[in-house]
């Protein structure tokens, strides 16, 4: 049985207010940027960004496609990720030529995202551009291009909103940093 999240949280960094109102700024952008295209596809990458995904399509006004792709680093389980992934799931969507916006939780490393991204790649849209709700710079291991952030944080393990911690408490409305 997981412990209440109480016990696992050390505080909360980002409540649901303040969540919410840049997740709604970041869709009037996307919305702005996207406009002249008139058509997109936003990529959930499974399952972290699906509480992101679901509140920011809302804000989104261009007419889109939603697709979600399940991918894994090897050694899952632990909390740093080596480099390596495979895919769980792929997307159903046939991207070529599609203007294609990748919706992550967090990037850390950034290895698991220029992987999706040298697969996603090879489809030949027209463009792969990525929107992530957190971003640990400080963590990062492989450059990588970010087209929209929601916010920067510092290196500390958090949970909530999408995120878990042991795959649990990812219905939380707000983001949590773990005891550690
Ligand atoms: P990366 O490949 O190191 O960038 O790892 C990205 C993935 O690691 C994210 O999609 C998350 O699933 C997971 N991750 C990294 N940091 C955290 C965190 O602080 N909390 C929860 N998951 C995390
Ligand atoms: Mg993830």
């Amino acid at each position: 049985m997981p412990k209440p999240y109480e016990e696992l949280l050390d505080k909360v960094l980002i409540d649901s207010d303040t969540l919410q109102a840049r997740i709604a700024e970041l869709g009037r952008e996307i919305s702005g940027d996207y406009a002249g295209v008139g058509d997109m596809i936003l990529a959930g990458i499974l399952k972290g960004s699906t509480l992101f995904l679901a509140d920011l399509m809302r804000h989104v006004t261009v007419p889109h496609e939603i697709d979600f792709m399940d991918v894994a680093a090897y050694g899952a389980g632990s909390r740093e990720s080596d480099g390596h992934v495979r895919i769980l799931m792929d997307l159903h969507a046939d991207i070529e030529g599609r203007h294609v916006l990748i919706i992550e939780d967090i990037i850390d490393s950034g290895h698991t995202l220029a992987h999706v991204l040298r697969i996603l790649s090879a489809r030949e849209p027209a463009s792969p551009k990525v929107c992530t709700l957190l971003d640990k710079a400080e963590r990062r291991e492989v450059p990588i291009s970010l087209a929209y952030v929601g916010f920067q944080i510092p290196n500390v393990f958090v949970f909530g909103y999408g995120l878990d911690l042991d795959e649990y408490y990812r219905n939380l409305p707000f983001i949590g940093i773990a005891k550690t």
